[in-house]
């Protein structure tokens, strides 16, 4: 099986872009590989540190081996936004194909040491293991929370935006694999409706960097902004808030309707159907499948 690195290299040269969702437990991963697999298109796993806690570190990454081993599928685990070397660290320790040092608050110069430390590590744990590991880091605040938004996050703004000369000067220091940058995109649902992405800034950064783009926040975005920053060079797209809607929405429905039913199994099931519809819809826009 070709390696996450080599995914991202064909899902460029395609000018298509790999889903990113996040799970905090076991129904969403059947949501999102049963959408996956029906496509037949590659897909990255997320946890972020809460995420992770919930989950456990060890069981996530047990459970997409598990499953990339069993199907020879191309499903990737991603420790996203970890705020600190050492959670970086145990991510990678415990296997994780990638990581996300997310020093986003630091200055700039903070920001790159701690990112360059991470990057090195990975590069030293890899050459032991012989592991392709990939490590991505944040430049420009795009906000915290995978979740419903009463307004715009406060220290986002189209001002904040990440500067192409700041991007290139960050990975040319740091050696990072892949960066996320902020052009418009915020995490969470805005009620009123999501800010625009700028495929403008996207396609200034992959200029002014040369290496693959993440678009984080994407929930709540538009189908047509997806497409002009994909076309622009973002090659992967982080998905969350959706999902947890989704799944909390259809599991609370299917209680309301069915209050004496008692087994998870029956009515989690709902959830995992949610979820893989959401999906599905998303892994279809990204990679181009009408
Ligand atoms: P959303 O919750 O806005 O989709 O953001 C997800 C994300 O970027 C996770 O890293």
């Amino acid at each position: 099986m070709k390696t996450l690195r080599e995914y991202i290299k064909e899902a460029d040269e395609k000018g298509i872009a790999i889903g990113h969702f996040n799970i905090s437990n076991l129904e969403a991963l059947h949501g999102i590989y049963n959408a996956a697999k029906k496509l037949n298109v590659p897909v990255i796993i997320g946890l972020s540190e809460g995420e992770e806690e919930f989950v456990g570190r060890e069981e996530a990454v047990a459970l997409v081996k598990a499953l990339r081993a069993r199907d020879n599928f191309p499903i990737f685990l991603n420790a996203d936004h970890h705020y600190g070397f050492e959670s970086v660290k145990a991510a990678l320790d415990a296997g994780y194909d990638a990581a996300i040092i997310d020093a986003v608050k630091l200055p700039l110069e903070e920001n790159i040491i701690l990112t360059k430390k991470c990057v090195d590590y990975a590069r030293e744990l890899g050459k032991k293991e012989n592991r392709d590991i990939l490590i991505e880091a944040e430049l420009g605040f795009i906000g915290t929370s995978s979740k419903i938004l009463d307004a715009i996050p406060e220290g986002v703004s189209e001002a904040t935006m990440t500067k192409p000369e700041d991007a290139k000067h960050f990975v040319e220091a740091t050696g990072v694999d892949l960066l996320a940058p902020s052009v418009g995109n915020v995490h969470g649902m805005v009620k009123g409706g999501n800010p625009r992405l700028h495929p403008e800034v996207v396609k200034a950064i992959r200029e002014a960097t040369g290496i693959p783009l993440v678009l984080h926040g994407g929930s709540g975005s538009m189908n047509e902004d997806f497409v002009a920053c994909i076309a622009e060079g973002i090659d992967i797209v982080h998905i969350n808030t959706e999902i947890r809607v989704a799944y909390r929405d259809a599991v609370k429905k299917f209680l309301n309707e069915n209050p004496n039913e008692v087994a998870p199994y029956k009515f989690l099931k709902s959830g995992v159907e949610a979820v893989e519809a959401v999906v599905e819809a998303r892994l279809k826009l990204f990679n181009g499948i009408k």
